[in-house]
Formats: structure tokens, C-alpha cells, sequence
């Protein structure tokens, strides 16, 4: 799976090089999407793989943190090329140093990285860790974001959250500000700092709308958090148990694959029941915000119209009263 996405971008890459110099609209296209396929595949590694390849292949700790700190400057740049116009003269020199590091980073996890792990893990173990990173593609975000942690458990949590939040606002437009704010609460609430001081800008209705939104994410974080820390448990249980009877390193890591993901699935369920709550207050109080404009238009409306009819007649009085008085008559 890990190795199908890598062709999936590279074919994006490609179409992106062969895009003319001013074929603006293609390039967002195309951009747009390798940005959600890098950031999804990007969290499931982390949240999944790297752990796994760090507690089972010990030759690969080295490499396996090499990975990461490439993921890191990946992500840095695709965060950057997100907030850019096409237009921008940056953006090619971005989108052309983001290629070479990816297939860079492709190189070394194909060439080295995957055999090792292929070679330690065994078959049954990796059809487990397939599957584990299959459930968690569902839900991983969808945009990058490099100040958010790379290993478990707090990218576990932020992950998750912020997978919920990304799909919020990719689906909800309006909700944008208010899941840029979230996404900086989800990482403070993880990492247990003080939440960033965002005053939500714009109409009254957007303002509202982030601040549900924020809400409503800071609920789903805590219910994250919870749910990673029993996963955790689960997964320490299972690793002390592997350790206690003696078996073997391939099925502790089975173990504790299964364990997260069984952990990646109660946090997800967890953060999706407080993400939905968001949205549908956050409809509701757009559905609310139409009506009332509607009814305002239509107030609005009928006295322009009233207005504008007095205004006719009133002119057209004054037109025959002229032209009586200047003596020709209409
Ligand atoms: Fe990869
Ligand atoms: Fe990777």
C-alpha cells in the first residue's frame, strides 16, 4: 500500500512538470492533490509504520529517524505551498525542491527501509500492519501540519484530530478560520501547553462559526486523548505480556499493532462524535444566519421597491407640473 501511494504521487509529479509555465489552474490542481495524498500517507507512517519498524528492527532506529526528519522538512514545504498562489514566483522553486526531497525519501524507504522490515516482520505481522494503516488512511489528515507531533502517542491524538478538523473545513468552507485555530489547540491540548490567543475575525457569522468550530475540536481532543491513553495501556499491556511469556519480537509487534489499532479506532470514534456535534451546530447556525438574511432581503426588498415607486411617481408629477407650466402639455 505504502509503495502504491509513492507512484501515485510521482505520476502527480510528473504531471506537474510537464505543466506549461503559465497553466496556473492545472498546477493548484495538481498541487492540491499530492498535498492531501503526501499529508495522508505521511500520518499513516507515522502513526503506524515508524513505531512499528522502531520496536521491532532495532538496525533500522537510525534510518527510521532519518525518515522522520524528512517528513518533518517535507511537510514544512507542503505547508507552504498550501498557503501560495501559483502565480507566486516561489512556487515552482517550492514545488521543485519538494519533488527532489520526496523522491529522495521514496529511494531510501524502497531501497532500504521496506526490505529490512519486509525480512523482520514476516508476512502475517506485515498483513496486520496493512491493515492498521488501511483503517487510519480513513481518517489521517488531510493537510500538513509540521509543528504537530511525529510519533505516539501525541501524533496519535493530534493526528486524529486534526484529520477530523482538515475534512471539516475541506467540505465546510466557512469553517476554515475557525479549523486553523483548532488545529492550534489540538496540538497545545496534546502536548499539554497553553492554548494559542486567536481572536476569530471576519462577519459575525463567520466569528461564530470558528468559535463552535474551535470548541467543538477542544472536546473531541480530550475525548482523543482519553481513548490513546487506554490504546497506550492496551499496547503496554500486550508488549509486557509478549515480554513475560517469552515470545518472540514478531508477536509482540502483531500485539501491539493490533492494540493500536484497536486504539486508532476508539479515537477515532471518539473525535468523530465530537467533530459531528460541531458541524451540525455550526449548520444549523448557517441555516439560521441565511434565514435571517433572506428575511431581511425581502424586508429590505419590498421597501426599495415601495421607495422607488414613490420616487417614479413623485418624478413624473414633477414632470408634468413642468411641462404644464412651460406650457406644452405631456
Ligand atoms: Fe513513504
Ligand atoms: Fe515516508
Amino acid at each position: 500500500m505504502l509503495k502504491d501511494d509513492h507512484r501515485a504521487v510521482e505520476q502527480l509529479f510528473r504531471r506537474y512538470t510537464r505543466a506549461g509555465d503559465r497553466a496556473f489552474v492545472e498546477k493548484r490542481a495538481i498541487v492540491d492533490r499530492f498535498i492531501e495524498e503526501l499529508s495522508v500517507h505521511a500520518a499513516i507512517e507515522e502513526q503506524l509504520f515508524y513505531p512499528a519498524v522502531r520496536a521491532t528492527v532495532p538496525d533500522a532506529e537510525a534510518l527510521g529517524l532519518e525518515s522522520l526528519e524528512e517528513h518533518h522538512v517535507v511537510k514544512w514545504v507542503l505547508s507552504e505551498i498550501d498557503g501560495m498562489t501559483p502565480e507566486d514566483e516561489r512556487f515552482d522553486a517550492k514545488v521543485t525542491v519538494l519533488i527532489s526531497n520526496v523522491r529522495h525519501h521514496v529511494e531510501v524507504e524502497e531501497g532500504e527501509l521496506f526490505p529490512i522490515v519486509r525480512k523482520e516482520l514476516g508476512p502475517r505481522a506485515l498483513s496486520d500492519l496493512g491493515e492498521a494503516m488501511a483503517r487510519a488512511r480513513r481518517i489521517a489528515p488531510t493537510h500538513p501540519h509540521p509543528r504537530a507531533p511525529d510519533s505516539p502517542p501525541g501524533n496519535l491524538i493530534v493526528g486524529t484530530a486534526a484529520g477530523v478538523v482538515d475534512r471539516m473545513a475541506d467540505t465546510l468552507n466557512g469553517l476554515a478560520q475557525g479549523a486553523v485555530t483548532a488545529i492550534g489547540d489540538v496540538i497545545a491540548t496534546a502536548l499539554r501547553r497553553e492554548k494559542p490567543r486567536v481572536s476569530p475575525r471576519g462577519t459575525r457569522m463567520a466569528r461564530s462559526t470558528a468559535t463552535q468550530v474551535r470548541s467543538g475540536a477542544s472536546e473531541a481532543t480530550e475525548a482523543a486523548i482519553e481513548a490513546t491513553r487506554k490504546a497506550k495501556e492496551a499496547s503496554d499491556r500486550a508488549a509486557r505480556t509478549a515480554r513475560a511469556t517469552g515470545s518472540s519480537a514478531k508477536a509482540g509487534a502483531q500485539r501491539t499493532v493490533r492494540a493500536a489499532n484497536r486504539g486508532a479506532t476508539n479515537t477515532a470514534r471518539a473525535t468523530k462524535a465530537g467533530a459531528k456535534g460541531t458541524v451540525t451546530s455550526a449548520r444549523r447556525s448557517a441555516r439560521r444566519t441565511a434565514t435571517t438574511a433572506k428575511r431581511g432581503a425581502t424586508t429590505t426588498g419590498r421597501t426599495a421597491r415601495k421607495a422607488a415607486t414613490g420616487t417614479t411617481q413623485t418624478a413624473r408629477r414633477a414632470a408634468r407640473e413642468t411641462a404644464s407650466a412651460a406650457g406644452s402639455p405631456r
